[in-house]
């Protein structure tokens, strides 16, 4: 049996949910990390892990991430996330996600679904017919990545703005890995805002694209993070900020939408020590849950106009960022941890308080 309790991901999760079904096969892991401050809002991931231990790995590391997310920033929801071990291409059917939009609305609003790698707008439509404890439908916010993407721009320009000054991108070259729903979107944002562009991606047919559209220069996936460039923005892959990669690293921010960058948590202070200016992951990708989480009752309903200001608000939460860990003399990536944590803790004070006195 996998041990749970001491488990080196399990971080005093509050629930832990093993959902299987038989008719449908369904086999799910919902993990709620944290609702100090509202309930656990995450995405499903939908893969073929290839066992339950990896599944459960991933599932413990991710939701505890996204408690930090919402702490940084500044939305009243928890963190918890989903995962459902299939093969998304072959084994998604209709029944499967009813069966797991079941296992949802029994934890009664505990825990909010929306997508993830392998799951879509579509997807969430169709567990929204047994819960309603979902989000990212296409009567609201849908697909999460242009808003993502836009949050990352917005850690760009934070970067810059603390590296130089002045926020502009025009003339800034940066190194893309990754030309999927964030990266791509990414991209087109940048090419409009007047920066050059060098990508990657392990798929042709989008990097043919990048050059004839926005006239980017093609790199050898494995040299991207390598290449000159002012900032790398990592849009694929989790751990690309590792030992190898580190040394080589050209460019003097790295700001990406891909979660889990760093291998290792020491990678962060390696980074820091090198003089690069690393925006955590969790806090520059928070665009897609900021604009997801404005489809709850609580917000009033869907409103983009007002869901945007708060992505574009990820400025001063990166520049915030930078300037503790500066004034600190900590890696960003703490100096992210000790934000996140501060409101958490803050919340759990009063609610410890609150019920001493009930
Ligand atoms: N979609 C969101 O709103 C969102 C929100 C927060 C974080 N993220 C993270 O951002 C990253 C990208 O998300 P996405 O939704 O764009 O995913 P995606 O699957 O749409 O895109 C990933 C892209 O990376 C490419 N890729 C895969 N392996 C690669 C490799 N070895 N080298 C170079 N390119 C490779 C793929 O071909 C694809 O184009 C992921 O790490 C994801 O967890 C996404």
């Amino acid at each position: 049996m996998t041990a749970i309790f001491s488990h080196f991901e399990h971080d005093h999760h509050e629930q832990i949910v093993f959902c299987s079904d038989a008719q449908t096969g369904l086999k799910a892991i919902i993990a709620i990390h944290d609702t100090c401050l509202g309930p656990a809002l995450g995405g499903c991931r939908i893969y073929p892990y290839c066992d339950e231990k990896e599944a459960l790995q991933d599932v413990l590391r991710l939701s505890r991430a996204m408690t930090y997310k919402a702490s940084l920033a500044n939305l009243d929801l928890g963190g918890g996330k989903s995962v459902i071990i299939a093969d998304p291409l072959r084994e998604k059917s209709p029944a499967l996600l009813k069966a797991f939009g079941q296992a949802v609305e029994r934890l009664a609003g505990r825990y909010i679904v929306a997508e993830d790698v392998g799951s879509s707008v579509e997807d969430m439509e169709m567990i929204h017919e047994v819960t309603g404890h979902v989000a990212g439908l296409s009567s609201g916010g849908g697909d999460p990545s242009p808003a993502t993407a836009r949050g990352v721009l917005m850690g760009m320009k934070a970067a810059l703005k603390y590296q130089r000054g002045q926020g502009s991108l025009k003339g800034v070259t940066v190194a893309l890995q990754g030309l999927g729903h964030v990266g791509f979107a990414l991209a087109e944002m940048l090419a409009t805002e007047g920066a050059s562009l060098k990508v990657s991606d392990v798929r042709s047919d989008v990097l043919t694209e990048a050059k004839e559209r926005w006239g980017a220069e093609i790199v050898e996936n494995k040299a991207i993070h390598a290449v000159s460039a002012d900032i790398f923005a990592p849009c694929a892959l989790g751990a690309i900020l590792n030992d190898q990669t580190l040394p080589a690293l050209k460019a003097s921010a790295i700001v990406g939408s891909a979660n889990n960058q760093l291998a290792r948590p020491e990678h962060g202070d390696m980074l820091h020590k090198a003089g690069k200016l690393y925006a955590p992951d969790y806090a520059v990708n928070a665009g897609g849950l900021i604009n997801v989480a404005h489809e709850l009752p609580d917000y009033g309903g869907y409103n983009a106009e007002k869901a945007y200001q708060k992505i574009d608000a990820l400025y001063e939460t990166m520049l915030a960022i930078f300037h503790k860990a500066d004034h600190e003399h900590i890696s960003t990536a703490k100096a992210a941890d000790l934000c996140a944590l501060e409101r958490l803790n803050h919340q759990k004070t009063i609610s410890h308080a609150l019920s001493a006195a009930e």
